[in-house]
């Protein structure tokens, strides 16, 4: 999980470094001037909410100073590079850089020339890690499984355009690193078996035969800005066949729990009384996405060294 002072992937991530983590962020186990005098740029090439603002947030709580750059309004529009603006950033003497970018690898390539400890907030459709480590740990005390993090026996459904998403990605590794069993639902095109094999997950396209038997259904939004339109057929009936309406959620396990990790399109992914309904845990991703991003940070910058 960890490069050096950097996170940039879930992908092959170490169950120990994962619950240790998990442990730090659930009970809030850092000093709130841990980053006194230490100084984090939140860099992002792409739209964001939750990831960023949670960014600042989580910094500002350990007593850094946050500097929020958004590549519009920037010299990105005469023609900088990522790497020069990357490079202009730190440049100014930041102890991290928290980066998101449309494209994959993107936050690996600036972490190669890095002097500060560089954290992935989502680079295209390759990796989102501090958003699988928020998800684990609501999943993880929503489920109580939040003392050990051992969620063998678990079984967990990511549901829709699997194909374009990063969540998908950094959930299925870092969620069965703990233990669970992953299936991704979605169709064809947007649940490829491919990506199954290349994630060690199950593939399934009938959302009406796996809600029964999972213990949640992480629900997706399709990508349209990476082209998923493409994937589906002119006039193709989504909600229909992968919304999780009210009924189909009637049918799933007492204990089971709805996640999305937002932004939601309610009536097309998930119906708007299912995300707000007492199965839905969204409110408390985002909630977890602070205490995650504190102990990500806290890290990162202790491994930067002094
Ligand atoms: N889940 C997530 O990454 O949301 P934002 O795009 O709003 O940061």
């Amino acid at each position: 999980m960890w490069t050096g002072p950097h996170l940039l992937t879930t992908h092959d991530a170490d169950p120990e470094q994962l619950r240790s983590l998990l442990d730090q962020a659930r009970d809030e186990t850092f000093a709130h001037d841990a980053l006194s005098g230490r100084a984090v740029a939140t860099v992002f090439f792409e739209d964001s909410t939750r990831t960023r603002v949670s960014f600042s947030l989580a910094a500002q709580r350990l007593g850094a100073r946050v500097v929020d750059w958004t590549s519009k309004g920037s010299s990105v529009s005469k023609g900088e590079s990522l790497i020069d603006t990357f490079w202009t950033i730190e440049s100014m003497g930041f102890d991290a850089v928290v980066i998101r970018h449309p494209e994959n690898g993107a936050a690996e390539l600036v972490a190669k020339h890095a002097r500060c400890a560089v954290i992935n907030a989502g680079d295209g459709s390759h990796q989102h890690p501090t958003q699988a480590l928020a998800d684990a740990l609501a999943l993880g005390e929503a489920l109580d499984r939040d003392r050990g993090w051992d969620f063998t026996g678990i079984r967990v459904a990511i549901v829709g355009d699997c194909v374009s998403s990063r969540v998908a990605r950094s959930n299925a590794s870092a969620l069965q690193a703990l233990g669970a069993s992953v299936v991704l639902v979605g169709p064809q095109a947007m649940a490829p078996k491919e990506l199954g094999e290349a994630l060690g997950c199950d593939v399934a396209h009938d959302l009406d035969a796996v809600l029964g038997e999972v213990d949640a259904a992480m629900m997706l939004r399709i990508q349209l800005e990476r082209g998923a339109g493409r994937l589906l057929p002119e006039g193709y009936p989504y909600h229909e066949h992968y919304g999780l309406t009210r009924l189909r959620a009637a049918r799933m396990k007492d204990s089971a729990v709805v996640m999305h990790p937002g932004p939601m399109n309610r009536g097309v992914e998930i119906e708007g009384v299912v995300a707000d309904s007492d199965r839905s845990i969204i409110r408390k991703q985002v909630e977890a996405g602070v205490r995650v991003r504190m102990a990500v940070l806290e890290n990162a910058i202790r491994r930067l060294g002094a």
